[in-house]
C-alpha cells in the first residue's frame, strides 16, 4: 500500500540550483529587495547599471502569466544603493500553489537579501481614501485561507511556527510615511485584506471587509509576507491605491483602469521608493535594520 507523504513547501536541491544560477550570472547581489507590483514596474527601469536576468531561465523560479508582469530580476543602483528590483510577480489565481507563489522570497533570503519592500495595486475600502493614493501597509488579513508554509518545515530556513506579529517594520512604515509626507503625497497606513481573486470581490464581500478591518484589498503579497517573515526578512508593504473596492464608488472594475491608475502613478511612486531607498545610504543607514 502506498502511503501519501507530505513534500516539503520549498525543495531544497530546487533552491540550491536557483541559487547557483543567480551567483553565476551577477558578481554581487544586494541585501535590499524591491518586488514591483501590477503596473509598477517602472523602477526597475530607472537604475543605473543595471544587469537583469529572465526569471525563465532560473530553475524552479514560477512563471509569471498576467498582462503588466514582465518576469525578470534587475540588479543595479538607485543613487548610491545596490539593489534588486523584481518585475513580474506570480499570483495564486494564476494557477500556482501558494508554496510556489513564495519561491522568489525563499530564494532573495537565501542570496542574502535582508530588507523587502514589497509593492502592489490594491482596491481602497477606507472611505477616506481615493485611486491614485499610497497605504503603507501595517498589517495583513489572509482571508485566501491558503499558506505558503504548509508541507515539511526545514529548520535551518526559520520556524514551523512562525510569528506574526509584526511581519511589517514599524520602523520601515515611518519611513515611508515621513518621505512619502515629505514629497507631498498622499499617503496611508493601513490593513492589507489579501483574497485569491481572479474575480474582484462583491459589494457584499467589501461591506464584511470594511466591518473586519481592512483598509484595502488585494490578490498578491500575503504569500510573501508569510514567508519573509518566516525567514527574519524586514518587509515594507506599500500598496497602490488603483480604484475604490466594489460598492464604494459607482464603477464597475476592469483590469485596464487599474494599470491606467498605476501608470499615472508611477513617477510619484519610484520617487518615494528612492526615497526610501537614499535614507538608508545617509547618515541613518541603520534605519532599514
Ligand atoms: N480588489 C482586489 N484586487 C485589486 C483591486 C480590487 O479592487 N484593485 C487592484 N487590485
Amino acid at each position: 500500500m502506498s502511503h501519501i507523504r507530505p513534500q516539503p513547501f520549498v525543495r531544497t536541491d530546487e533552491l540550491e540550483q536557483a541559487v547557483k544560477s543567480i551567483q553565476q550570472h551577477f558578481a554581487s547581489f544586494p541585501e535590499i529587495a524591491v518586488v514591483l507590483g501590477s503596473g509598477l514596474g517602472h523602477f526597475a527601469e530607472t537604475l543605473s547599471d543595471r544587469k537583469a536576468i529572465s526569471t525563465a531561465s532560473i530553475p524552479g523560479y514560477p512563471v509569471s502569466t498576467v498582462h503588466g508582469h514582465k518576469g525578470q530580476w534587475v540588479v543595479g543602483k538607485c543613487n548610491a544603493t545596490h539593489v534588486l528590483a523584481v518585475q513580474g510577480r506570480v499570483h495564486g489565481y494564476e494557477g500556482l500553489p501558494h508554496q510556489k507563489v513564495a519561491f522568489p522570497v525563499h530564494l532573495m533570503a537565501a542570496l542574502g537579501i535582508r530588507t523587502l519592500i514589497i509593492t502592489n495595486a490594491a482596491g481602497g475600502i477606507n472611505r477616506f481614501y481615493r485611486p491614485g493614493d499610497l497605504m503603507a501597509i501595517t498589517d495583513h488579513i489572509n482571508l485566501m485561507f491558503k499558506n505558503p508554509l504548509h508541507g515539511l518545515n526545514n529548520l535551518q530556513h526559520g520556524p514551523r511556527f512562525p510569528d506574526m506579529s509584526a511581519p511589517f517594520s514599524n520602523k520601515l512604515i515611518d519611513l515611508a510615511m515621513h518621505e512619502g509626507l515629505q514629497l507631498g503625497m498622499r499617503i496611508h497606513r493601513g490593513v492589507y485584506l489579501g483574497v485569491n481573486g481572479p474575480s474582484y470581490e462583491t459589494a457584499a464581500e467589501i461591506r464584511m471587509a470594511e466591518r473586519i478591518g481592512a483598509d484595502a484589498v488585494g490578490m498578491s503579497t500575503v504569500p510573501e509576507v508569510i514567508a519573509a517573515a518566516y525567514r527574519g526578512l524586514r518587509v515594507l508593504g506599500i500598496s497602490c491605491i488603483t480604484n475604490m473596492a466594489t460598492g464604494m464608488s459607482a464603477e464597475r472594475l476592469e483590469h485596464a483602469d487599474v494599470i491606467k491608475i498605476a501608470d499615472a502613478i508611477k513617477d510619484d511612486f519610484t520617487r518615494l521608493i528612492v526615497a526610501i531607498l537614499e535614507r538608508q545610504t545617509g547618515n541613518e543607514k541603520e534605519v532599514l535594520r
